[in-house]
């Protein structure tokens, strides 16, 4: 038996985690498995109910939980509160921190028969790629202190420190060499060495866990090349090793050469193996609301907690067949689709019944 802590969030976030938990029931009849799912407040909802991003009973249902799946959470309504109290810091950043959850996965993978869904040139996405972001998340300038804004009129500072300390590299950089072994035997890491000092010693770090490694193939690249690379040619990376912030940004590029933003999912964890699932995306408040969101990156991230934090690989594989299958069958959001076919997009919960009756129907 199993116990999830449910966060949806804002906007999108509720959503795609409805048809995320449809499928997450799917899974257990077709399994004969328990999973038990509590929700909890998070974000601006929570901040709505309860006065705080992140109230203590959130909290305290995450430590008692086997793994939390998470939605998104912000939006225009909360982004001018005090920095430390806005959905994304508060919540977010402090639910990452609080647990230590330092190691983040971003699979992001194009079939080549799906080839026609990338916003890449077709000569380029024809081949597919199988690009793994392995981002560091609790460190760099997202956490680093001191942080804030000092001064006032024309003198105003605003500051914010990125430290990296030799043990968060080395410790995200044996991830990155181990997954690469499982995968394509390669790692690219990703800094900016030729600017930053935590650059510096982030590829010093990297280099000696490398030859740790010899029969990995390794190689670095400064940020902005990797991104030019990424959309010139994704079929050469296998693992990209990115610090907190790089592999932030590189990780949309890949959501978007794979189709869209709604199909990246997930995977945040710490030392011991506790995880957080979300999807790469946030709440897009631009389309909330409108039952249209895509929940593919909420349902891989789902299936990526059966896998890291359930021991439910099978149960993964499946959710990931119907999810080629969906798409393979143009079950499509709107964010999938060209502007002039997008009267033939699909709702976001017609996606989710098509992958709980592919699931159904399955033969395990
Ligand atoms: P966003 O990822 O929410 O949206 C960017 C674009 O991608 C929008 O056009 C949106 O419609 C589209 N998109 C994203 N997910 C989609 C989905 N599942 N289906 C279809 N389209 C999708 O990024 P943003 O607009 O920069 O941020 C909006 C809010 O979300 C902000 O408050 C931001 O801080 C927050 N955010 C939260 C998370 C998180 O909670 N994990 C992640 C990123 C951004
Ligand atoms: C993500 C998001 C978050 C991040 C924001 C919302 C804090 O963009 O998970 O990619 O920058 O890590
Ligand atoms: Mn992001």
């Amino acid at each position: 038996m199993s116990n999830i802590a449910i966060l949806a969030g804002d906007g999108i976030g509720p959503e795609v985690m409805i048809e995320a938990k449809k499928v997450l029931a799917c899974i257990a009849d077709k399994f004969q498995i328990t999973i038990n799912t509590t929700d909890y407040d998070v974000g601006g909802a929570a901040i709505d109910n309860h006065g705080n991003a992140l109230p203590p009973a959130t909290l305290a249902g995450c430590e008692q939980a086997d793994a939390i799946l998470f939605g998104s959470v912000g939006g225009p309504k909360w982004a001018n509160l005090p920095p430390t109290e806005q959905p994304e810091r508060c919540a977010l950043l402090g639910l990452r921190g609080h647990f230590d959850l330092f190691c983040n996965m971003r699979p992001a993978t194009l079939q080549p028969a799906l080839a026609s869904l990338s916003t890449l040139r077709s000569d380029i996405s024809a081949q597919g790629f199988d690009v793994l972001v392995i981002r560091e998340l609790t460190g760099d300038i997202y956490f680093g202190e001191p942080k804030g804004r000092r001064g006032e009129g024309d003198e105003e500072t605003g500051f914010d420190s990125m430290f990296y300390s030799r043990q968060e590299i080395k410790r995200i950089a044996h991830l990155a060499f181990q997954a690469a072994k499982k995968r394509n035997n390669k790692v690219t890491s990703v800094d900016k060495a030729n600017v930053l000092a935590t650059s510096q010693l982030w590829r010093q770090v990297v280099e000696e866990v490398a030859s740790e490694y010899p029969e990995i193939d390794y190689e670095h690249l400064y940020v902005d090349n990797a991104a030019m690379q990424l959309v010139r040619d994704p079929n050469q990376f296998d693992v990209m090793l990115c610090p907190n912030l790089f592999g932030d940004i590189l990780s949309d590029i890949c959501a978007m050469i794979t189709g869209s933003m709604g199909l990246l999912p997930s995977a945040s964890l710490n030392a011991e193996g506790f995880g957080m699932y979300e999807p790469a995306g946030g709440s897009a408040p631009d389309i909330a609301g409108q039952g249209i969101a895509n929940p593919i990156a909420q349902i891989l991230s789902a299936a990526l907690m059966l896998r890291y934090s359930l021991d439910q690989d099978k149960a993964a594989q499946i959710i990931e067949q119907a999810v080629t299958s969906a798409l393979d069958n143009r079950i499509l959001t709107a964010d999938l689709l060209p502007e002039d076919s997008k009267n033939q997009a699909k709702t976001t919960s017609e996606v989710g019944d098509y992958i709980c009756q592919f699931i159904n129907q399955a033969n395990l």
